[in-house]
C-alpha cells in the first residue's frame, strides 16, 4: 500500500483530468491540486514565465509537505521540468503529448497533434518526434481558446464545438486517425472530439500513464507513512468561487477551494 503526499498543479483544472487517475491508482495517498487559474492559459506565456511559476507552485506544494510533484501540464512540463528537476530533491513527474504509444496506433500512418502553441513550440517536443515519430507523419495543431472553454465549464456550447470543428478538421484533412489530446484540458473534451473527428479516430491521453509511472516512482522511493490521510485539497490562484464551481463539476463531487497564499501568486 502507497501513502504520501503528492502535489499536483496545472495552468488551471486541465490537470484534474490526470489527478482522476491519480487517485484511483493511489487511493490511500493524500492529493494536493493547485489550479493557477491567475495566470490561465500557459499556452501563449513565455518559457521564462511558466519557468517561475512551477517554481514558486513547487515550493508551495513542498511547503505542505508534498512527497512528488506532478506537473499535470504538458505546457508547463515542456517549459519548466529541467529546473524543477535541478532545484527540488523530491521526484517530479512531467507530462508530455503522447508521441509513442501514437505512432504504435495509427494504421494510416498519419498522426494528429492538438496542443498547446507553447508545447508544440518547444524544443522538448521537438526532440519527441526526433526520437519517436520513425516513418509516421506527424501534423500538429495548436488550439487557442479551447483551455479558456474548459476553465468555464463550458464542454458541450455551440463555441466550444466551433472550436473543436476549427482545430481537429485540419488534421483529420491531412490524414490523421489518431489523434493526440496533447493538453490536459483536452479530455474533457474528448466526446465533443469523437463526435467531430467519428467514432473511428483513435484518441490518445497521457493520464494513465503519468499517473503508472508516478505510482512506480513513489513506491519505489518513497518511505511508507501510515498517518497519510487520503484526502483531496485544492487551492487556486485566482477567482476561488468559479474554480470551486468548475473543479467540483470536473473532479464529480462538491469540493472546497482555498486561495493559494499571497507569497506565491
Ligand atoms: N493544461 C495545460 C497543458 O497540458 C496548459 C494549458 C494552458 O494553460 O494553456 O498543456
Amino acid at each position: 500500500m502507497t501513502t504520501g503526499t503528492i502535489g499536483v498543479f496545472d495552468s488551471g483544472v486541465g490537470g484534474l483530468s490526470v489527478l482522476h487517475h491519480i487517485r484511483r491508482m493511489l487511493p490511500y495517498t493524500r492529493l494536493i491540486y493547485v489550479a493557477d487559474s491567475a495566470h490561465v492559459p500557459y499556452g501563449d506565456k513565455s518559457a521564462h514565465y511558466i519557468e517561475q511559476r512551477a517554481i514558486a507552485l513547487s515550493r508551495f506544494l513542498v511547503g505542505q509537505g508534498a512527497d512528488a510533484i506532478v506537473i499535470a501540464c504538458n505546457t508547463a512540463t515542456a517549459a519548466a521540468a529541467a529546473t524543477l528537476r535541478r532545484d527540488f530533491k523530491c521526484p517530479i513527474i512531467g507530462m508530455e503529448p503522447a508521441v509513442k504509444p501514437a505512432v504504435a496506433a495509427t494504421k494510416i500512418g498519419v498522426v494528429g497533434v492538438l496542443a498547446t502553441i507553447g508545447t508544440l513550440e518547444s524544443a522538448r517536443f521537438a526532440a519527441l518526434l526526433e526520437r519517436y515519430a520513425g516513418n509516421v507523419k506527424i501534423v500538429t495543431q495548436g488550439c487557442p481558446g479551447l483551455v479558456e472553454q474548459v476553465e468555464s465549464g463550458n464542454l458541450h456550447g455551440i463555441r466550444t464545438r466551433q472550436l473543436v470543428e476549427r482545430y481537429t478538421t485540419p488534421l483529420l484533412e491531412r490524414g490523421a486517425d489518431t489523434l493526440i489530446l496533447g493538453c490536459t484540458h483536452y479530455p474533457f473534451l474528448s466526446n465533443l472530439i469523437r463526435d467531430v473527428a467519428g467514432e473511428q479516430v483513435i484518441l490518445i491521453d497521457t493520464g494513465e500513464a503519468v499517473a503508472r509511472h508516478l505510482q512506480h516512482r513513489i513506491t519505489a522511493e518513497l518511505p511508507y507513512r501510515a498517518e497519510t490521510q487520503a484526502t483531496e485539497v485544492f487551492f487556486s490562484s485566482g477567482d476561488c468561487d468559479q474554480a470551486r464551481h468548475t473543479i467540483s463539476a470536473l473532479w464529480g463531487s462538491t469540493v472546497e477551494v482555498q486561495p493559494l497564499p499571497f507569497d506565491f501568486t
